[in-house]
Formats: C-alpha cells, structure tokens, sequence
C-alpha cells in the first residue's frame, strides 16, 4: 500500500513541466487521482466504496481528485451548497453520492480531499 514513491515522482514532474507558479498539468492530476487516497483510513474506506468509482478516472462528468481548476468554481458555490448538492444527488451524481450512512463531517472532508491537490493546498 506504499504510495508515496509513485506520488513523490508525479510531484517531481509536474515541477519539472510546469514551472513553480503553475498547478500540475492535465496528465498529472489524472496520475494522481487514479491512486489518491484520504490520508484517515475510515475516510479512505468511505471514499473508495462510493466516491472513487466516479471522482478518480475520467469516465463520468464528475470533477477528478486534485483538479483544482475543475473544482474551483464549484467551491466558490461555498460548502453549504455542495454539501446539498451531494446529499440531494446533482446532475450525474446520484444522492449522497452512493454513501447512505455519510454525514455532513464526512462529506465535507471528502470534498477538501478530492478538491485539492497536495502540492498546492
Ligand atoms: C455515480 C458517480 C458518482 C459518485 C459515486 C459520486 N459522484 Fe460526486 N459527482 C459526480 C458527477 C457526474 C458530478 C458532476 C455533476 C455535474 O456537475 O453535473 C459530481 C460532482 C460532485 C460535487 C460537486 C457538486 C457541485 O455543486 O458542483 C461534489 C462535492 C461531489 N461530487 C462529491 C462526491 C462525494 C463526496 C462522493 C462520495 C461520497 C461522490 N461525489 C460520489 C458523480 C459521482
């Protein structure tokens, strides 16, 4: 279950390709979601029985762990609205985003989670 190499390295290029002001590029952020994980292991149990299926590969409309520039404008909706939009199901997302027992805490750290990306919190 040792990641951190694999992370270490996609840290190290991305630094490489896209300068110190500028986030990751598109190829890294996806790298990165495809193994990202919430570092509390009950919240990664949470995550990768409902959220990850959707929010890691680039197979549905839902914004991808750690892209920052897609989640950007729907933080800016502020926490109480995407708290709603989770539990009340939005767009291609069904309601409480499959996890039935999820409560408002979890939710919100699943969201500061997926919304950012490591090196750039
Ligand atoms: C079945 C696929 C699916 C699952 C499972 C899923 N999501 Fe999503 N999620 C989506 C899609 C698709 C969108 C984008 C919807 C849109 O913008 O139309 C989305 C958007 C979101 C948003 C942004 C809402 C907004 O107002 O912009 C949040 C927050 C979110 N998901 C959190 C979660 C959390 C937390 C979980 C796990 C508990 C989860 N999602 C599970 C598909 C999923």
């Amino acid at each position: 279950m040792r990641k951190a190499p694999l992370s270490l390295l996609a840290l190290t290029v991305a630094g490489l390709l896209a300068g110190c002001d500028q986030g990751p590029d598109q190829a890294t952020v996806v790298a990165y979601a495809a193994s990202a994980q919430p570092a509390d292991p009950a919240l990664a149990e949470i995550y990768q029985r409902s959220c990850q299926a959707c929010h890691s590969r680039g197979t549905s409309d839902a914004p991808l762990v750690g892209d920052e520039t897609a989640w950007q404008p729907r933080l800016e909706q502020g926490m109480d609205t995407l708290l709603t939009h989770v539990v009340e199901g939005y767009g291609g997302m069904p309601p409480y985003g499959l996890c039935m027992d999820c409560n408002a805490a979890e939710f919100e750290q699943l969201i500061q989670f997926m919304s950012h990306y490591p090196d750039n919190s």
